[in-house]
Order: structure tokens, then C-alpha cells, then sequence
């Protein structure tokens, strides 16, 4: 993106702990043993388990990559989670609770690591932040600030996340990139069928965790919240009703798919990198996956832009990622390993580079590759987007709160109740477990 104006005016040691075990009787040939011992040991190599959701990017290959290329001693296999981030939280839980070790590693939502450092499932991380003097000051504070629950840091914060407005430059002109609702309505019908696309918008519709992050965005778009500052809630507004509202046009419309209510990231991402719709809301992740030529039709015709407006102003979700260890995992420091290596300045620009995520390390907005594989991250406006995005509620059984706005905001999309039927029920039944 050229224009470093485009969003100004919309907010925005291996201790592989193999150490010596002296028995204290120091004979010569006790000793010998021991060296010739503490060598083949050296030599073995542990091996890790990561799992993370499904990547549609090279990142996680090249993670590994250079990982075990400076860490000989350390494999890293990888396992695939369900890229729905409900259904992966769901099998981390079954997991966890039955206290596996299948796993060492695993990545969590921003939404998580409160409700899993209670439960007692990963690790808290200071005694290895403060073995190897990691400067947490370095980090981005509220990334950082989602990984610590009862004073201890559970996570480290990997990328950050935040809604935006992607469309094909090579369709819509500069001056027709919407900015406010209306107009993305309104441009989305004027482009769709032009340049081989069968639809105007994307979205994340279907009933799940991502519905959350968009309903969010149109709620604070138009003034409203679902809970406030102390946690009251506060769903049933003016505002959060105008702001529902025009989801449900919007995703009822003709311009988005018919079966948009069954659209999670992937589905959403494929059908834009293959070139059938004009804009799409996505996270950063779509400009690094529509430049890749071994999988996207779209391949520098990609523009970014911050999301549309409504009466109070553009307004994005913020999620991300961050990496965890099992706290019944058998390689403890072999896993804090990797998720130092990952969650530090080399992985993070790993990530950006070749995943095309936001890292939660300022200092990497300003490294050369990284600017030019994600040319937006240049702008201040992106940078301080990412500062104004708007968090789900922090609440310890946030799965619940979840999933009351899902059903209602799904059932007021599926034209089963209105929408102030369903702001409504989200306040009563958000009210009921918070309790
Ligand atoms: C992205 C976000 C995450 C969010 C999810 C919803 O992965 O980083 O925070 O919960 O999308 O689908």
C-alpha cells in the first residue's frame, strides 16, 4: 500500500537439562563413564510436540525450521489443531483434564490463558523469563498482559490480531475504498461480479468464536458494548442494536455468499484467494496468504484498509495468539526452548514475514523484510489500530459469554428473532453467568 495516509484518519540452553549427575564418588573411571555418558546424551535429541490450528501460511514450517536448525538437539513435531479456535479450545480441555503429555506446546487464543492457568493446565513461565532475563518491557503491554492471570505470566504473547478491510486494488479504485458500512454495502453491490468475482463481501458468519469478533466490530462501530469497564453489562443499547443491525443487512445480503452463515477464516480466505470477492473482513494473515503465488489467484492485487465505520467510528476485534506449555508435559525445557525461540524477536519475524502476522514486539514494525512482505504495517494508523482494538469481554468463563452471543447473533441473522429480541436475551442470560 503506497498511501502512508490510508488509515490516518481512521483510528488507528537448551539446558536440555542434560547436565551432569555426579555421584560425588570421583574415581577415575567413574568419571570417564560419566563424560562418555554426558556426550551420547548431548547427542540425544528430545522431541517436542507444538500444536497449534490449522496454518494456511509457510510460517509454522519455517518456525520449525530454523528452530531445529539452531537447536539440533531438539525435533519439533508438529500437530494440527482444528482451525476453529471453539473446537480446538474444546480438544486442549479433553486433553488437559485427562492430563496428557501428548503435547508440550500448544498456541492459545487471547481468550484462554486466564481460564487455563486456573485449571491448572500450562505452566507459569517467570522462573524461565527470569533465567534467561527475557525484557518483558520489550513486548507490546496488552498483548503481553492477556498471558498473566494471579500475577503469573501463563503465555507468551506470539502475534497480535485485529479486524480488517481487504479488497482487490485491481478492482475497486482508492476513492471507492469504503469507509464507513453504507458505503461498503453499497461498493461491495457496485464491484461484485467485476473482475471474475462472484460476490462483493466476506465475512466470518458461522456460529462460532469468529461471529463474536465480528458482531464486536459493528457493536463499537456504532457506540455500543457488551459489558463495560467493571463488567456490567451493558448489551442492551441503542447502539448495540443500530450496530447489530446492519451485520444482519449486511450479512443477508445479496452481496455476500447465500451459505455466508457457514463461513469461518478458511472457508472466507480460499474463496478470496481465488478470486471471487471484491473486499473481505480478515485478520492480517490474508495479505501474506493472497501474495502467495503457490496458492492465491490474487497475487499483488491485494489492498488493506482499516475496517469500515459507523456512527462513532471504525472499530476492529482484537485477538492473536499466544504459546504455552503443558504443565503435564515431559520436556519442559525443551518446549520453554521453542517458546522462546517462537514468541522472541526471531520467530515473531519468522511470523510476519512468511505468515504475515502483526508481532507483539514494536521494534520488529520498524525491520526492513518485515515492512516489505506487510508494506501496511508502515502506517501509523495500523500501528495504533492495534492499540484501539476493541477486547471480547475478560471475563473467567468468557466460553459461556461466548456462546450466548453466538446463538442470539446467529438466530437474529437467520431472521428467528430480531435483533432486539436478541440483544435482549444476551442481556439476561450474560447477566445469569456472570453472577
Ligand atoms: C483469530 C484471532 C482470535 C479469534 C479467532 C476467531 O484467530 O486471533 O483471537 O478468537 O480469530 O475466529
Amino acid at each position: 500500500m503506497k498511501k502512508a495516509t490510508k488509515f490516518s484518519s481512521a483510528l488507528l540452553a537448551l539446558t536440555l537439562g542434560l547436565t551432569a549427575c555426579s555421584s560425588g564418588q570421583d574415581t577415575g573411571t567413574k568419571e570417564t563413564t560419566d563424560k562418555k555418558d554426558d556426550a551420547k546424551k548431548s547427542e540425544e535429541v528430545v522431541k517436542i510436540v507444538y500444536a497449534r490450528g490449522k496454518d494456511a501460511t509457510k510460517a509454522t514450517e519455517e518456525i520449525v525450521k530454523a528452530f531445529e536448525a539452531k537447536y539440533p538437539n531438539i525435533d519439533v513435531e508438529f500437530r494440527e489443531m482444528p482451525s476453529d479456535t471453539g473446537a480446538q479450545h474444546d480438544a486442549y480441555v479433553t486433553m488437559l483434564n485427562a492430563k496428557s503429555s501428548e503435547i508440550d506446546v500448544m498456541d492459545l487464543d487471547v481468550i484462554w490463558p486466564a481460564e487455563f492457568a486456573q485449571a491448572g493446565y500450562v505452566l507459569p513461565l517467570d522462573r524461565f523469563i527470569e533465567k534467561d532475563g527475557i525484557d518483558l518491557s520489550a513486548y507490546n503491554q496488552g498483548a503481553l498482559a492477556a498471558g498473566n492471570f494471579d500475577g503469573k505470566q501463563w503465555a507468551m504473547p506470539k502475534f497480535i490480531d485485529t479486524g480488517l478491510l481487504f479488497y482487490r486494488k485491481d478492482i475497486v479504485p482508492e476513492d471507492k475504498v469504503p469507509k464507513t458500512w453504507d458505503e461498503l454495502l453499497t461498493a461491495a453491490r457496485e464491484f461484485k461480479g467485476q473482475g471474475g468475482t462472484q460476490f462483493g463481501y466476506l465475512m466470518q458468519a458461522k456460529q462460532y468464536e469468529g461471529l463474536v469478533c465480528n458482531a464486536i466490530e459493528f457493536i463499537a462501530a456504532y457506540g455500543g458494548k457488551i459489558v463495560d469497564e467493571n463488567n456490567n453489562v451493558v448489551v442492551n443499547s441503542p447502539e448495540t442494536i443500530k450496530g447489530l443491525k446492519k451485520m444482519v443487512e449486511i450479512a443477508t445480503s445479496d452481496v455476500v455468499p447465500s451459505n455466508i452463515t457457514t463461513f469461518t477464516e478458511p472457508e472466507s480466505h480460499t474463496a478470496f484467494i481465488e478470486g471471487q470477492s471484491s473486499f473481505i473482513r480478515n485478520w492480517p494473515y490474508q495479505y501474506a496468504l493472497a501474495n502467495d503465488p503457490e496458492q492465491s489467484k490474487i497475487v499483488d492485487k491485494v489492498g488493506v484498509a482499516p475496517l469500515p465505520a459507523g456512527d462513532k467510528g471504525s472499530a476492529a476485534a482484537l485477538g492473536g495468539w499466544m504459546t504455552a506449555i503443558n504443565a503435564y508435559s515431559k520436556n519442559k525445557e525443551a518446549a520453554w526452548e521453542f517458546v522462546k525461540f517462537m514468541t522472541g524477536p526471531e520467530g515473531q519475524k519468522i511470523s510476519a514475514i512468511y505468515g504475515g502476522l502483526a508481532p507483539t514486539l514494536p521494534e520488529l514494525f520498524k525491520d526492513e523484510e518485515v515492512l516489505k512482505a506487510n508494506p501496511f504495517f508502515a502506517e501509523q494508523g495500523f500501528v495504533d489500530g492495534l492499540n484501539a482494538a476493541v477486547p471480547r469481554p475478560v471475563v473467567p468463563n468468557y466460553p459461556e459469554v461466548s456462546e450466548i452471543i453466538q446463538i442470539n447473533v446467529s438466530k437474529a441473522i437467520a431472521g428467528q428473532i430480531t435483533v432486539e429480541e436478541a440483544v435482549a436475551n444476551m442481556e439476561k442470560e450474560i447477566k445469569a453467568v456472570m453472577q
